[in-house]
């Protein structure tokens, strides 16, 4: 059983099965897409959410440090862009890190990494979407004037406890903040108003659910709408986001940078899940492989241009944000970016508004595309229903597969909080970026050819075991604690321990086989932002991996096409 658990696809045979596919359907996907489309889509996926919402917190733990963090995660994507584009150009199939980990690792953890990308695209979509929301509501009540119930905005696990904070902040008698006071008296409202059914109030969050159901739409009907669609919010949103970093520059305070590291690097590394997530995206584009004109060549060019367009954004945003506001204002700010402008300039802010619906809308459709791409791969493997693959013969679309995911993420966005779906969906696509800079490693030598992307080698033998040995010193003094407090530690600091045992690993392999370096730290750089992210997270991603692996025991291991005829089922 081990054996076939590991059993491999060869590129050749993939290919093979992707022909097959679209014969036995009679309808492929539609080669529309070239660099240019690539590349804002790649920015497409990777500019939302993240940079509207999220880093609102990183900023007030880390202050104006959080630069550097998003200098070092621009780097840790970087890494894996380039194995993603190695791959790409070597397997332009849809599936992305799923198909890629097919040929190198084997079955078992090519259906894990499909498994925890429904992390990184269909649950991360819901935080998209419950997001998107907010900003949509301010925008109607700030600038067309309507109010709508709070019950059709919210979902009920937020406003219970809404109103039971509000309740008993309330019945002290002691608020003097008018801005809470309000705050808390909106819950009370919103809670009262709310109709009750079978003795229980109703919330739901209906915009969000609504955009869903377009966006899907939109990428149901077909990719040339959803590139067109995709490429009018990307030069709106970049736009919006250069006159931010202008117009804010002239509201810096040079001050306000100093100290730099208000709360010391530990205080910066608490926003890697939210600046993390700010950059998931660029990899959605490897999914989209079999609607380029020239996968080989476009792909690669394209991952890499947008994560250098938006790491050069992002740190300018980062340097403007806590320029222009001191990093102790940011607390549990959700739209940092208009919150900068509110009091200085109202009119930027209400452009930020629509550019983060802009956004985020963008966003959700780069997603809404990937997903369904992605189960197109594993059904035409056999490891999910046959119904998966169906193209639809008019619109060129996968079409059952776009259905479901829509109901996936729309349903659970009318109820679900965002709150841990972030952590969750940066811990899967953390954990798909090393299985994918892994896999380069395993990859066949070819020779150089024109026009292919191919990832430079450079022999990690002695720059490996240096970066590791300037990590060791940096991080003496918790390397020393963790181990000498090792059984009265945190959850979190034990992972930490056994990052450094992978990574003296790491070094000692790449010694002795003198690995390519860029894979390598591929490697090292996203398994150190995992673990520094909450170990409840964790927990949480193991029981949905744990799932999986029924799913995969039940259904996929059986019905695998790797598996000899006669046992199918
Ligand atoms: N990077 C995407 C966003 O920030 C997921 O919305």
């Amino acid at each position: 059983m081990s054996k076939s658990l590991f059993r491999k696809k060869s590129i050749d045979g993939i290919l093979k099965d992707q022909q097959e596919g679209i014969g036995e359907h009679g309808a492929g996907l539609r080669k529309v897409l070239g660099v240019r489309d690539l590349t804002f889509m790649g920015i497409a996926a990777v500019v939302g959410a993240g940079i509207f919402s999220t880093i609102g917190g990183a900023a007030y733990h880390g202050g104006p440090g959080i630069s550097l963090l998003f200098i070092i995660t621009a780097v840790t994507c970087g890494f894996s862009a380039l194995c993603y584009a190695e791959f790409a150009s070597r397997v332009p199939i849809s599936g992305s890190a799923y198909t890629y980990s097919y040929v190198t690792f084997g079955e078992l953890i090519a259906w894990t990494i499909g498994w925890a990308l429904i992390l990184e695209y269909a649950i991360g979509n819901i935080v998209v979407a419950i997001s998107w929301s907010g900003y949509f509501n301010n925008l109607l009540v700030h600038i067309f004037h309507i109010h709508l119930p709070d019950w059709l905005l919210i979902d009920p696990a937020t406003a219970a406890s809404a109103f039971h904070e509000a309740a008993k902040a309330l019945a002290t008698g002691k608020i003097t903040d008018p801005e809470l006071l309000k705050k808390y008296q909106f819950a009370i409202t919103a809670w009262n108003e709310a109709p009750i059914l079978a003795g229980k109030h109703v919330f739901f969050n209906l915009p969000a659910f609504i955009i869903v159901a377009l966006i899907t739409w939109i990428a149901y009907i077909g990719i040339k709408e959803s590139k067109q669609s995709a490429n009018y919010m990307v030069i709106f949103k970049i736009a919006v986001i250069i006159f931010v970093i202008i117009s804010g520059a002239f509201f810096v305070d040079v001050n306000n940078w100093t100290p730099f590291l208000p709360n010391r690097f530990e205080g910066v590394l608490k926003g890697v899940s939210a600046v993390f997530y700010a950059y998931i995206g660029f990899d959605a584009i490897s999914t989209t492989a079999e609607e380029c004109k020239n996968p080989q060549r476009d792909m690669p060019r394209a991952m890499i241009y947008s994560l250098v367009i938006c790491t050069a954004l992002y740190i300018l945003i980062a340097l403007v944000l806590t320029g222009v506001e001191n990093y102790s204002r940011f607390k549990d700010v959700n739209d940092p970016l208009a919150f900068v402008f509110a009091k200085r300039a109202p009119w930027i802010e209400k452009i930020i508004s629509v550019s983060a619906v802009v956004a985020t809308t963008s966003v959700l459709l780069v997603f809404q595309l990937g997903q369904p791409r992605i189960w197109m791969s594993m059904s035409r493997d056999g490891l999910l229903p046959k119904k998966f693959q169906q193209v639809h013969p008019k619109y060129h679309t996968p079409s059952f597969a776009t259905i479901i995911t829509g109901i996936l993420v729309a349903v659970p966005s009318l109820f679900l909080q965002s709150g841990v779906v972030t952590d969750l969906t940066s811990i899967g696509t953390l954990f798909a970026f090393v299985l994918v800079s892994g896999g380069v490693l395993l990859l066949p030598p070819i020779e150089k050819q024109a026009g292919k992307f191919s990832l430079p080698y450079i022999n990690g033998r002695y720059i490996v075991p240096v970066v590791f040995a300037l990590f060791v010193y940096f991080f003496r003094y918790r390397i020393i604690n963790a181990a000498t407090h090792l059984t009265t530690e945190n959850h979190q600091e034990i992972l930490f321990l056994l990052f450094m045992l992978i990574a003296l690993a790491l070094s000692i392999i790449t010694i002795v086989r003198s690995y390519s370096l860029i894979p390598i730290l591929g490697v090292l750089f996203c398994l150190y932002l995992m673990i520094e992210i909450p170990t409840g997270s964790w927990f949480l991603f193991f029981a949905w991996m744990a799932l999986g692996l029924l799913v995969y025991f039940l259904y996929g291991y059986k019905n695998s096409k790797l598996k000899p005829a006669a046992g199918r089922e």
